[in-house]
């Protein structure tokens, strides 16, 4: 599976939002991710609906991977796919039907993906791994961008790809939070085929030259 990079707007700049996304899409990428907080999942707010259907109205056609960071995501997937995203993940910790709001995500014409922080063990998410696109292995307690790389997930990562080849599965597998390139090729060699990266994207000095590091990886 080839390697992709998904800047994370959360670092961009958020009065010109539009802006910062162009700068992905000139650079010939493929994927941005957007993280939606509703302070009360995570102790932080960030962006709405409206904020992808902006991205939208002003040219932005990149594939938007819409992490929702929601105590009750399955009320707001809806107006997430009609704003434009491509693909929706929701994480696995609130007591909501998973299955259900899954396959609600991709009747909305989205792909699907299902998130664990780092103190949740891969057995929460086993059960609905041959219904998702995309599982997002969070590497920082989400809520905020530019927190240290957590090591201790890597054997997750392990555990979440041996379970994908054992299954004949072909969902990606995402890491989320601390990712520059050391940690993006120790994620690598764990079987990460999808990089979200904010503050390592946004502040690199040459971010073509980061882009096909990674590509590489
Ligand atoms: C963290 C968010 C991340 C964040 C990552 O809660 O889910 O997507 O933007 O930022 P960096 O790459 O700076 O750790
Ligand atoms: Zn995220």
């Amino acid at each position: 599976m080839a390697n992709i990079l998904a800047p994370s707007l959360l670092a961009g700049d958020h009065a010109a939002l539009g802006a910062s996304a162009r700068v992905v899409q000139d650079l010939g990428l493929a994927w941005l991710h957007v993280d939606i907080m509703d302070g009360h999942f995570v102790p932080n707010l960030s962006f709405g609906p409206e904020t992808v259907a902006a991205l939208r109205r002003n040219g932005i056609s990149l594939f938007l991977d819409v992490h929702l960071m929601l105590s009750e995501p399955q009320r707001y997937i809806e107006a997430f796919a009609k704003a434009g995203a491509s693909l929706i993940s929701i994480h696995i910790e609130p007591a909501i039907d998973h299955a259900d709001t899954l396959r609600r995500i991709r009747a909305l014409g989205c792909q699907n993906g299902i998130v664990l922080n780092p103190g949740t063990p891969v057995s929460a998410i086993e059960p609905y791994l041959d219904q998702v696109d995309l599982v997002l292995a969070m590497t920082v307690q989400p809520g905020f961008g530019g927190q240290p790389f957590r090591r201790d997930v890597l054997p997750k990562l392990t555990e979440i790809d041996a379970l994908r080849r054992q299954r004949g599965l072909s969902f990606r597998l995402e890491v989320d939070g601390g990712i520059d390139l050391a940690s993006a090729r120790e994620c690598r060699a764990c079987g990460v085929d999808t990089f979200v990266a904010g503050t390592s994207f946004f502040r690199a000095p040459d971010r073509r030259a980061y882009a096909d590091t990674i590509a590489a990886l």
